[in-house]
């Protein structure tokens, strides 16, 4: 393959190269016979007249055999690893090697090589899987190279961009490995339409958030949460009715104390008034069915080990006072 705009560039950057060794060819079998002329003295004593360090004289002598040689000996290696190899233009050289090639041969052998051990793994579900100790150094790694960058390379996410060290109650979607398996190959959208027209003004709005708040026990202002309640109604469809989500819509959970899009009225405001598209693209492209089996073990064995630190609003915690300074005491 070559990136040549035009035919013309292919040439013109050939001839060059070429050009280039034979008159280095050229230059070469010139030096090894001509002498510089000895100068306006006429110099008998075979030097070139260059004086250094008040007796340091240069001989005018030929460049000696053997090392004009090996000079000679690079120019005809450089012109048989051209013919070769791809270096000339868009020429492809005869033996038709290319980085392309030798990388997929690469793969290829490597996948031959992995064959018996992800026939081993995929022959296992994803739950078992996730206890395999091989299998889950595999999936970390590729988790590292494949997922990291969204959701952390410890696994918990950021805003947007899910924890998957929750435990069930905080998952999206149910926490299987179909799910796990199909949010990878095919990824995943989670829609929420913009819904403040069904709620209302400002202040209804800011009622609803607070009761949103109280679902989960965090802190709210009661009044305001006991007259939000009402318009709950227009959400249950999809969060129900207890504000406990549906995992078969990816509604999330609003009484844990999970907030993945942040927390507090503000926020909570916020994806009323605008809903939410969130989107995890598809990975089938970049990994393979067994790949993905393996990376899905290793996900299920994220699940649950974060389950700890939900005691606490998680993402966007309200804020918390200074840290005491201690002071220095003098010596
Ligand atoms: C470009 C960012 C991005 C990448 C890369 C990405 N994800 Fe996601 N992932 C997301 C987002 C955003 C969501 C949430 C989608 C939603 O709200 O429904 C998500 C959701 C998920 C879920 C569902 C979580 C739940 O609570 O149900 C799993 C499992 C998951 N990702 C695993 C992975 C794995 C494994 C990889 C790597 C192979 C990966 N993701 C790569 C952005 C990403
Ligand atoms: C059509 C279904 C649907 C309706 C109706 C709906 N939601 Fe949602 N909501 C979702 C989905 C899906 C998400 C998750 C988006 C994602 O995957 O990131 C979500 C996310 C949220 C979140 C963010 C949760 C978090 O963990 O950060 C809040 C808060 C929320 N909804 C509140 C409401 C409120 C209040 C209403 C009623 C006014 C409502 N939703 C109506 C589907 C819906």
């Amino acid at each position: 393959m070559s990136d040549f705009t035009h035919g013309f560039w292919s040439w013109y950057v050939a001839a060059i190269s070429l050009v280039s060794i034979l008159a280095c060819a050229l230059l070469l079998w010139l030096a090894g016979k001509a002498r510089v002329p000895a100068g306006e003295a006429g110099r008998q004593d075979n030097t070139t007249g260059h004086v250094w360090d008040e007796d340091l004289r240069e001989y005018n002598n030929p460049l000696p055999r053997w090392w004009m040689w090996l000079f000679i000996l690079t120019v005809v290696f450089a012109l048989g690893y051209l013919a070769l190899f791809p270096g000339l233009g868009s020429f492809q050289g005869s033996q038709r090697w290319s980085q392309v090639a030798d990388h997929d041969a690469d793969v290829q052998r490597m996948r031959q090589a992995l064959a018996p051990l992800y026939a081993e793994f995929t022959a296992k579900s994803v739950a078992e899987l996730s206890k395999d100790p091989r299998a889950l150094a595999m999936g970390e790694r590729q988790f590292l190279n494949h997922c990291s960058q969204c959701h952390g390379s410890d696994g918990r996410g950021s805003k947007g961009f899910p924890n998957l060290t929750n435990g069930q109650a905080a998952w999206l979607g149910p926490l299987s490995g179909e799910h796990i398996v199909q949010t990878i190959t095919q990824g995943r959208l989670g829609m929420m339409p913009p819904m403040a027209a069904a709620v209302g003004s400002e202040a209804a709005l800011s009622d609803l958030a607070h009761y949103v708040l109280s679902l989960s026990g965090s802190p709210h202002k009661p009044i305001k949460a006991v007259a939000g309640k009402a318009s709950f109604s227009s959400c249950a469809a999809c969060h129900g009715v207890d504000g406990k989500g549906n995992k078969a819509l990816g509604a999330p959970n609003l009484s844990d104390n999970y907030w993945l899009h942040g927390w507090g009225e503000e926020a909570i405001v916020s994806i009323i008034k605008n809903g939410k598209n969130n989107v995890m693209p598809a990975q089938s492209g970049k990994l393979s069915p067994e790949q993905i089996h393996v990376v899905a073990a290793y996900v299920m064995s994220l699940s649950g080990s974060g389950v700890a630190e939900l005691a606490q609003p998680e993402v966007l915690k309200p804020a918390s006072p200074a840290p005491a300074v201690t002071p220095i005491k003098a010596p």
